[in-house]
């Protein structure tokens, strides 16, 4: 495999073309998206692929979603879905029957028969995939278990010198990653995310089969994830005094999410607030209501408080 070069190239957001030139030479380039910041390679070269598993020390069995320019261009790799297209572009993601002419790696889909399809918004990532023509595998851009960058800065702390580039495109409006609806048989959500499920049943005109407490499908949800450092209370409204206090609306804190109690500033702030508190050893978090972009959050607060002696995937 050809090896990464040690120097990461940081880009402006102008410099859709020469990502497009570093992937299509098989390199692995940081990329901005409405809810964070993705790695992205070529789909369809399993070399590139290899490269983002190992820069993120991410385990072969969690697939990737593909990140494609046009909702047409659904149908190339996949059984287009029946319902939810038309909130593409946007932070959806899609999981649909592959084809097995698709050409993707197999390593992109774990070697499974399904896809997870996104066609995003950010106009970066779209210049990116206009110029590239062609299909880009992106996981979040962080080590493997660790918060999703939200901003360039994110994504070197973890990954500098492990990928070819970044492109800075300042902070990700959204901050959380996208939802994912499983669209093979009836609808069914996969992982909490951006779009609310009250917005894709209001699409769908009736409820998902099942939300996130069902059996775990999406292979990365496992229960430990997205983790600071240390250890995480939630729903607190009176920190220990070596608490460093998050807080939310009328919950003050060291640091607040959204002093105005707006579900999405605390969405877009979710982790670069985690993040600032990475070095402090306990962490106390106001409680966010479970509604609207506030289950995605909790869902996130959750799985960041989780006990780490479990496998985290990503
Ligand atoms: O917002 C996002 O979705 C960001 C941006 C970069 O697009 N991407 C992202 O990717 O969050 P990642 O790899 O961090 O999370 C993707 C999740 C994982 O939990 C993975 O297991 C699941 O999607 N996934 C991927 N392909 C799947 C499939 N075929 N079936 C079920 N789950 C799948
Ligand atoms: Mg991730």
């Amino acid at each position: 495999m050809q090896s990464q070069p040690d120097v990461t190239e940081r880009l402006t957001p102008q410099g859709a073309e020469r990502a497009a030139h570093l992937l299509r030479q098989g390199q692995i380039v940081a990329l901005p998206t409405e809810t964070v910041y993705g790695l992205a390679c070529d789909a369809r070269n399993p070399e590139a692929v290899a490269r983002v598993y190992a820069a993120k020390g991410r385990p072969a069995h969690n697939p990737l979603i593909v990140h494609l320019a046009d909702p047409e261009d659904v149908a190339r790799y996949a059984t287009p879905p029946k319902a939810l297209a038309d909130l593409w572009p946007g932070p959806l993601t899609l999981v649909l029957p592959l084809r097995p002419d698709a050409g993707l790696a197999p390593s992109v889909t774990a070697g499974g028969a399904s896809v997870a399809i996104r066609v995003p918004a950010h106009p970066v990532m779209r210049a990116v995939l206009q110029a590239f023509d062609g299909p880009l595998a992106a996981p979040s851009a962080n080590p493997s278990g660790r918060i999703s960058p939200t901003t360039a800065d994110h994504v070197l702390d973890g990954l500098s010198g492990r990928i070819a580039a970044v492109i800075d495109g300042g902070p990700c409006a959204a901050g959380i990653e996208s939802t994912i609806v499983d669209m093979r048989d009836t609808p069914r959500l996969l992982r909490q995310g951006a779009i609310p499920i009250e917005v894709i049943e209001a699409h769908l005109g009736h409820p998902l089969a099942e939300a996130c407490d069902g059996p775990i499908v999406a292979p990365g949800q496992l229960t430990s994830h997205y983790a600071p450092k240390g250890s995480l209370r939630l729903n607190v409204t009176t920190p220990d005094p070596n608490e460093a206090m998050i807080g939310f609306g009328p919950i003050a804190g060291e640091l607040t999410l959204s002093a105005s109690g707006d579900l999405a500033e605390a969405a877009a702030t979710l982790y670069k607030t985690l993040r600032a508190l990475d070095d402090r050893p306990r962490i106390a978090v106001a409680p966010i209501p479970e509604t609207g972009l506030g289950r995605a959050i909790n869902d996130r607060l959750r799985r960041a408080a989780a006990p780490r002696d479990m496998p985290s995937s990503e």
